[in-house]
């Protein structure tokens, strides 16, 4: 785990990891966050004017709801990232129904190179939250009622939190050739510490990255 600086320094460590996978290989098939955390390292990838024309994209998940609402996870990567880039719309996927479908689409498309992720404060990643099974594929799950509480901020209140989203599974982010988790602020560090050095354990499904060959994680407080 490295700690870096301040939250610039975070956004621009992984926007430049990004930056280097797209460069080395066009053909890149990401996967990316959402939330609070990589906010500024999409400002950080837009400033870079990289060429997304070949790049394939997933979203680690998306809530059960309308796309187009304001607060859908669709919303927030046009407007933080695919509007700004150009990234054609038809590259760019989200959990989808059947679930199975979506992965054969990844599968189809060769796997993943580099994943992002985030930690949730109960140490979920994606929406797999405590007690996911670390085989678990993408499909739908109830949200626990620390997520709901986490993500009011952006509904305006917890009554209007979706319970429901779409997930990718742990089994499917863990086959990822690459992985850099992403956290930032002092609620994060304890969960962050316990996923990262105590045992691998369901409870904390960010643990399972410990099993991985090939993850980097970068925290600022
Ligand atoms: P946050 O969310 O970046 O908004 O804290 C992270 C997560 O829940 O995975």
């Amino acid at each position: 785990m490295k700690i870096l600086k301040n939250y610039k320094e975070l956004s621009s460590t992984v926007a430049d990891i990004v930056k280097r996978q797209l460069k080395k290989q066009p053909l890149s098939k990401l996967v990316l966050p959402t939330g609070d955390t990589p906010l500024g390292m999409y400002d950080e990838l837009v400033k870079r004017k990289l060429d997304w024309s070949h790049t394939i994209t997933y979203n680690l998940d998306e809530y059960i709801m309308n796309p187009d609402h304001p607060c859908s996870y669709h919303s927030y990567m046009r407007k933080n990232l695919f509007d700004r880039t150009n990234i054609y719309p038809d590259h760019c996927h989200f959990p989808y129904r059947p679930t199975l479908s979506f992965e054969d689409k990844i599968n189809a498309n060769r796997g993943i190179d580099l994943c992002i992720l985030g930690i949730g404060s109960n140490g979920h990643i994606a929406f797999n939250e405590p007690g996911s099974s670390f085989k678990s594929r993408t499909r739908v799950v109830d949200l626990s009622l620390q997520t709901i509480q986490d993500n009011s901020r952006f509904f305006g209140s917890a009554e209007d939190v979706p319970k429901q989203a779409i997930t990718m599974g742990l089994g499917t982010i863990m086959e990822s050739k690459k992985i850099v988790l992403m956290a930032n602020g002092d609620h994060k560090l304890q969960i962050l510490e316990r996923a990262m050095y105590d045992g691998v354990t369901e409870d904390i499904p960010a643990s399972i990255l410990q099993r991985h060959n090939n993850v980097e994680v970068y925290y600022c407080d």
